[in-house]
């Protein structure tokens, strides 16, 4: 695959990502790899209880350690503003709360103090020597005890058609089942950082941060300055997973910490607090009430779902988001609430809502097509909508039913043998389970700038992210198809507020958020291009603008071609410039990306060994940008799937709501050794052209969706136990082992 794309067939290929190089040789910055002139180093000190007051600290011993220069904390700490929390405004923050704006505490791990010192080593160690004296209070620690303590509160996204109630009770076949899913903790590679400088009154923050404009108008409105005054920059990040989508506490006690001493701030949050104070998945239980005609045709269909919130922010899990359109039943109510635990505020964890959500409504299709005596294929199909009911509109493009076929064509789902147990590999048992996947697409408002240069170059800037997915690469691809510069000539400079306005990298819809700006830049770059050729110093002095075509860096009249530098060179221009500004997308149709995921699991029952040993997905997202970094996206989710299904669960004791798994080594991620031996990803390619000018409807999240059904599908058609309660670890498939049988 050359690496040198030109023209119109830089779309759809598959060139490696331009900032590969950089990444795996270490040149690109990450944050904390700023280490400005006279920077002093944080450390926090994180809060041993989970819920009560700080009664009273001792900083004495601290304050005598090497190196130290301040310690902050609720008595000694500027008077800052909270933000609004808007994310029309651009200020969105999830924990509204600010660092040390009293004395007290509403989870373990928060923020009570912070050292500052010269060396990481000497903030670090000063930080061990500070006395907490706390009053504690009785700590919420699960989702059931907050239930237990003060019930819930009402959430959004809900939905309601027909009379599910009604229509539940006199049905042919129904299910009445309830699924638990805990909290995950995104675990990026790469800790959470800021780097902070002021000028006068103007701050520079490095931030490892997957919306640098959302952070900046943020923090304007946290400090009370203009936002021009304040520049974050997050070029590079070790992903995310969501977890960076929203500015943390962290980022605002360095860069008032920063300000205080008069000095550059860095702080990188431990690995530990990466379980408290920037955000998880939250714990959700979800009822699944469903019921079906005589033929399997859904008639009622109700999903409840209550999900853990911090005291200080009310974060709904939109578990229900996917049920409401995915399948056709007139019936239909989803509902979300909450529950305060003394846990941080939850936020967005890679495909947030229908993660967890489609492991209760696909396992519950799942149930339901048993129970009602239908192959869980033929009954998805059977199902599947034909347009959003929940919207009453119809899907701008929706292939589920061809996903869903080829993937089981491909994965020989029809050479099945529906009774459980009853495929058998040597002392193995197989079990092959499938469930949908679906994401809604979506597309903001965006800015981009674009200059074709006298020297043959492109530059490219917008103020989005790439957080390891390929923005780079895809925004050069862009420009390339537009223009027939080849590849390796296209700067694309992203992650900084000093650029033009763009989306945060999330939602999956960075792809089809900034395409467009940027072929609306390039675009009138080439307009202004075209403006030089015609003026009265130009090669096509007498020829109207619009009569000249641009192809491959030529401009075109005539039958006469000159190269474009060749325009700019001859009046001494440097470079002809475009700057575009784009708006989200209409709502004529539902905008959703949709697939299927087929899992096979083998289970040996002798020593309650499982593991995944396929997956074929087919996924619908419109079109396919680039064809590698597409395909990378969806076998990640996929192995981010297979963790939720059976690995990850940030555990916290009962007593105490203290995280007790909070570290890389017993919050267990998959790694290599845990990968399917075979990983099959279609991916169906049908542009979306209703959605935007290039048909992409974004991939990060979709492939997420669905896997940890999928496997909790296959593993109870292997061993006859249906897993309620995520995740399946090894041992809830001990008891009653059935009999293995000899080949
Ligand atoms: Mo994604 S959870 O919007 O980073």
């Amino acid at each position: 695959m050359s690496d040198s794309i030109i023209g119109a067939g830089a779309i759809g290929s598959g060139p490696k990502r331009i900032d590969g190089q950089r990444k795996v040789t270490g040149a690109a910055p990450y944050a904390a790899d700023h280490h400005p002139d006279n920077v002093a180093y944080g450390y926090g000190v994180f809060s041993t209880i989970a819920s009560g007051t700080v009664a009273g600290l001792d900083l004495d011993a601290a304050r005598q350690s090497p190196g130290v220069i301040d310690i902050f904390h609720h008595e000694h700490f500027p008077e800052l503003h909270r933000s609004p929390s808007s994310m029309a405004q651009g200020n969105k923050v999830e924990e509204t709360r600010l660092p040390f704006e009293d004395n007290k505490v509403y989870y373990e791990g928060q923020f009570v103090a912070l050292v500052v010192a010269d060396t990481f080593e000497n903030a670090r160690a000063a930080a061990r020597k500070v006395g907490v004296n706390y009053k504690s209070d009785q700590a919420i620690a699960n989702l059931d005890q907050g239930v237990t303590a003060h019930g819930t509160q009402k959430g959004q996204g809900n939905h309601e058609r027909g009379d599910a109630a009604g229509n539940f009770d006199g049905a042919a076949h129904s299910i009445d089942v309830t699924y638990t899913t805990p909290v995950e903790t995104h675990n990026p590679m790469e800790m959470h950082a800021s780097v902070a400088s002021w000028e006068g009154d103007r701050l520079t923050i490095f931030e490892s941060s997957q919306g640098v404009v959302q952070q900046q108008g943020a923090l304007a409105k946290i400090f009370g300055i203009p936002p021009e005054h304040i520049r974050v920059e997050s070029p590079f990040i070790g992903s995310g997973f969501g977890a960076k989508l929203w500015m943390w506490p962290h980022a605002v006690a360095a860069s008032a910490a920063a300000r205080e001493i008069g000095r550059p701030v860095q702080l990188v949050v431990p690995r530990q607090q990466m379980f408290t104070t920037t955000g998880h998945r939250p714990e959700t239980c979800q009822r699944m009430r469903l019921a079906t005609d005589e033929n399997g045709k859904l008639v009622s269909l109700r999903h409840e779902s209550i999900n853990t919130t911090s005291f200080t922010d009310q974060y709904v899990e939109t578990c229900g988001s996917v049920t409401k359109s995915l399948y056709s039943c007139p019936n239909l109510t989803v509902s979300h609430e909450t529950t305060q635990v003394n846990r941080g505020t939850p936020t967005s964890m890679r495909a947030p809502g229908a993660a967890p959500g489609l492991f209760a409504l696909e396992s519950a299709i799942d149930e339901m097509a048993l129970e009602a005596g239908v192959d869980p294929l033929e009954f998805r199909m059977n199902n599947y909508a034909e347009r959003d009911e929940s919207l009453d509109l119809d899907f701008s493009s929706n292939h589920i039913r061809e996903a869903t076929e080829r993937a089981a064509e491909k994965f020989g789902w029809h050479d099945r043998n529906p009774d459980v147990g009853s495929m058998r590999d040597g002392h193995e048992i197989i079990g092959y389970g499938m469930a949908a996947c679906n994401w809604e697409a979506l597309k903001r408002e965006c800015e981009a700038r674009v200059s074709l240069r006298a020297d043959g170059t492109a530059y490219v800037t917008c103020a989005t992210q790439d957080i390891g997915t390929g923005t780079y690469t895809i925004i050069a691809q862009t420009v390339s198809d537009l223009t027939g510069l080849p590849i390796e000539k296209i700067t694309v400079r992203l992650g900084d507020t000093s650029y033009p306005k763009g989306p945060i990298s999330g939602g999956s819809w960075t792809t089809a958020t900034t395409l467009p700006a940027v072929a609306a830049a390039t675009r009138k770059a080439i307009e202004e291009l075209k403006g030089y050729a015609t003026s009265g110093k130009g090669d096509f002095a007498d020829a109207a603008s619009d009569s000249l075509t641009f192809e491959n860096g030529q401009l075109t009249h005539d039958g006469q071609s000159v190269d474009y530098v060749d325009v700019l060179k001859g009046q001494k221009l440097a470079s002809a410039d475009g700057h575009a500004h784009t708006q989200g997308a209409d709502s004529q149709y539902s905008y959703r990306s949709f697939g299927a995921h087929f899992v096979e699991v083998r289970w040996d029952p002798g020593i309650s060994n499982l593991r995944v040993s396929r997956v074929v997905s087919a996924i619908d997202v419109g079109r396919v940008i680039n064809s590698m970094t597409a395909r990378n996206q969806v076998e990640g989710a996929i192995v981010m799937g297979l963790g939720m299904a059976h690995f990850e669960a940030t555990e916290y004791d009962a007593r105490n709501g203290r995280p007790v798994n909070n570290n890389y080594a017993e919050y267990v991620v998959p790694v290599h050794a845990d990968q399917p031996p075979e990983v099959d990803v279609i991916l169906l390619d049908y542009p979306d052209l209703e959605f935007n000018e290039f048909g992409a409807r974004g991939i990060g999240e979709i492939g997420i969706t669905g896997m940890a059904a999928a496997v909790a599908n296959a593993v109870y058609h292997a061993t006859g136990k249906r897993i309620r309660d995520l995740p399946i670890f090894k041992e809830k498939l001990m008891e009653n082992i059935p009999a293995v049988q000899s080949a």
